[in-house]
């Protein structure tokens, strides 16, 4: 395979049932914008503007609406509510618009005829490319290309190409730029004011007031190869621009759109139209080719930092890069006011909201490829502990209870009952990955100014939280864990570990900071008024806290009811395995079956591997995968580490092919909508945790391989910072290497 091929995703011919997967699929972005890969003339029977009421439902098993095509324009803080679903990010005007109309027919890619078409991705800088032969009912042969990017290097601008040749013919070609606020976000409009506007020369603007209060304002220019005049066509909810250019056989057409978006809520100062001018001007002072230079090399430095190479594996290579691509994408690298949202900011599914896939599935890539991005997201959960203090006043406990499904303040946003209540691992999860954070990057302060008050406030949550039985043993009672088909259950083993470990390190490093700094402890102390017994009821909850397993226990139970639940005869019930397990169950009876959504148990092992035995992980996979049925997106990369961890070299390679499987299986069509984000989290895990074989650095000091590559690769390499520094890891299935990289050298190569 050529280099080129291991770095694009590619769409070969159209197909009218697929245009909603690739939509998905080659979602692009720069972290503060990010645009679907829809085609810029729209598509043909999917209006955008459909009305309809979204119900609260399990978004798993739900089934989704607009079969054919979903625009999606998302800006990471950009929400509104939903009056059933609650806050939901905010589908923007479609800003891409670009439409082209000959002898009254108008370009669509259904209805036309249309010949090589070609699409694809190219990973290394983010652009969308496309090409074909369109044959007009009049008799034009037209050569089209188009090109788009959302700039990396200054993040509220995208740019598009569009070159048009005539291979044989003569005629007319109508050029419509369009800024389209005909768009729904789970059919509701949030928009309360839009404002079309024609601008000076070939320019176009939309001005929106949301109906939260945001303005975000859309500015695009026209740039066209051949001397055209502008009409303005605006409608209530759309601007337009018409031209038209008369074109003859062998002629050439370039047109290009540049587009600033800017927020009212951007970091920078001045009027969002003040700074979609300046954007544009400063576009325009660069020229195309800078532009686009500025924009690629940024795209390197990312890539250098993040890249896996794979030999021996083709196809492996650039799945694993399609799921990099998106992970660095969905980072919103100078904004620690949002996180990444479930769909990687890649569609409506999950209304742009936090789940614990940011701590546990997507923390330990940004914490080995890019610290300050892992910040961030952890600064998220700090700006947010009011919201996590708002959620347990509500459910009566003091201290702070982080959402199921977070908002950008913090507060629970998720409509189920049963997930929102019962699946308080989070809160712990959030704890966890503070520590993977400090561990990983010997961060101190961090820990001082931060991470204190998070860990102080979810263990008086935890301390009001837990029961005591007879025995004096604390419990965690009506406990969802990561398996979300059992709801109600009594100690579940992933969440009693995971909140025992919160509050043993919470009264551990309050002891520290007393001893080693007392009066960084006086602040703290006074910050959040800690009472002088309340270190010792952290310590004491903590060590009584029951785990429903011992060091001796062979298969460790998932919850000390697991045992009680149904038997499920799968082979009967699931009679199609390429659909959800959940399609074939009434709620009801799962809820009292043992037919697992994900990874619970398997999960635990991943976060304490140190803690089991290989016989006990042996054992718990053994019994636990044949009930699982990974209807969670999160499940399979986890089976795949621990399949690897036990020497199932089979096993680990089916999981790999799983989990690629997931947003890219184009008989899936997992992408339609959005990019299951943890899911490539859980990729990067699986390469690095599983077959290079790392240990976590929340376990280790040391940067420590035992690798177990999949037969046929012949070698895997990747970057990985380590405690501050940079280094290279190489494996081969005989040898392996670590280099260290030089600092400067890397450093240099990232400020270009
Ligand atoms: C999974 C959760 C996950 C959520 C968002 C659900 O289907 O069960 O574990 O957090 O999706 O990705």
């Amino acid at each position: 395979m050529n280099e080129e091929k291991l770095w694009c995703l590619k769409e070969d011919g159209y197909h009218a049932e697929l245009h909603k997967y690739y939509e998905g699929l080659f979602t692009q972005g720069n972290g503060y914008m990010h645009v679907r890969g829809s085609f810029e003339e729209g598509c043909s029977d999917a209006p955008q503007d459909e009305e309809y009421l979204r119900f609260p439902d399990n978004v798993t098993l739900e089934k989704p609406r607009h079969p054919k095509s979903k625009q999606g324009t998302f800006i990471p803080g950009i929400v509104g509510r939903h009056p059933l679903l609650k806050e939901e990010i905010i589908n923007l005007p479609f800003y891409l618009g670009l439409e082209f109309r000959s002898g009254g027919e108008s370009l669509d890619m259904d209805r036309c005829r249309i010949s090589s078409y070609k699409r694809w991705l190219d990973l290394r800088d983010g652009s969308l490319h496309r090409s074909f032969i369109w044959e007009t009912a009049a008799g034009m042969r037209l050569y089209c290309k188009y090109d788009r990017y959302i700039s990396m290097a200054d993040s509220h601008l995208c740019i598009q190409r569009v070159q048009i040749e005539v291979l044989s013919s003569e005629g007319s070609l109508e050029i419509k730029p369009t800024l389209r606020a005909d768009v729904r976000t789970n059919g509701m409009s949030h928009f309360a004011r839009i404002t079309p506007a024609a601008e000076p020369e070939g320019s176009l603007s939309l001005d929106i007031l949301t109906e939260e209060g945001n303005q975000i304002f859309m500015l695009s220019t026209l740039e066209v190869s051949e001397a055209v005049t502008w009409q303005g066509e605006h409608t209530a909810i759309m601007a337009s621009l018409r031209a038209e250019c008369p074109l003859k056989s062998g002629d050439r057409l370039t047109v290009r759109k540049l587009t600033a978006v800017t927020t009212d809520r951007d970091i920078e100062e001045g009027t969002v139209r003040d700074r979609g001018l300046l954007h544009l001007d400063q576009a325009r002072d660069l020229g195309w080719e800078e532009l686009y230079h500025r924009h690629a090399a940024k795209w390197k430095s990312k890539w250098q930092d993040a890249d896996i190479r794979i030999q021996g594996d083709d196809a492996a290579q650039v799945n694993v890069r399609a799921s990099l691509y998106h992970l660095i994408r969905s980072n919103a690298e100078r904004d620690d006011r949002v996180a990444i949202c479930a769909k990687g900011y890649a569609g409506e599914a999950y209304f742009g909201r936090y789940f614990w896939d940011t701590e546990i599935n997507l923390l330990p890539f940004f914490l080995h490829t890019n610290p300050q991005a892992a910040r961030n997201l952890l600064l998220f959960r700090y700006h947010t502990l009011e919201g996590a203090r708002c959620n347990a006043r509500n459910y009566g406990y003091r201290g702070a209870r982080y959402a199921w499904e977070s908002s950008l303040s913090g507060e629970e946003q998720c409509a189920n009952w049963q997930y929102a209540d019962h699946e308080i691992h989070i809160t712990a999860d959030v704890v966890y990955a503070l520590y993977h954070y400090m561990n990983a990057t010997g961060d101190d302060e961090f820990l001082e100014h931060y991470a204190i008050d998070i860990l102080v406030e979810t263990a008086r949550y935890w301390c009001d939280r837990v029961d005591w039985n007879p025995e004096g043993y604390g419990e965690l009672l009506g406990v969802m864990g990561p398996d979300e088909y059992l709801p109600f259950t009594r100690n579940n083993a992933f969440t009693n570990r995971m909140v025992k470990f919160s509050l043993e390190q919470t009264a551990l490093c309050l002891s520290k900071l007393l001893h080693s700094k007392p009066e960084g402890y006086a602040a703290v102390a006074e910050r959040l008024d800690i009472r002088p017994d309340e270190r010792e009821l952290f310590r004491h909850t903590a060590e009584k806290l029951r785990l429903p397993y011992d060091s001796r226990t062979e298969i460790v139970p998932q919850s000390d009811d697991f045992a009680q639940y149904a038997d499920v005869e799968f082979d009967t019930l699931w009679t199609d395995r390429s659909r959800p397990f959940g399609h074939f169950i009434s709620q009801e009876r799962n809820y009292r079956s043992k037919a697992l959504k994900q990874a619970d148990v398997l999960e635990l092992m991943l976060l304490f591997p140190q803690e089991f035995t290989r016989e006990q992980m042996k054992a718990a996979y053994a019994y636990y995968e044949p009930i699982t049925t990974h209807d969670s997106s999160l499940s399979a990369a986890v089976h795949g580490i621990v399949a690897s961890w036990l020497g199932e070299k089979e096993e680990a390679a089916k999981f790999l092919q799983r989990v690629m499987a997931i947003d890219l299986s184009v008989e899936k069509k997992g992408a339609a909508e959005g990019i299951h984000i943890a899911n490539c989290g859980g990729l990067w895990q699986l390469i690095v945790y599983g077959f290079a074989g790392m240990t976590s650095a929340m376990w280790s000091e040391d940067l420590h391989l035992e690798p177990r590559l999949p037969a046929g690769w012949e070698e895997l390499s990747f970057p990985i910072v380590w405690r501050g520094d940079r280094y290279r890891a190489t494996v081969r299935p005989d040898a392996y290497e670590v280099t260290k990289l030089d600092r400067r050298k890397s450093d240099a190569s990232q400020t270009i």
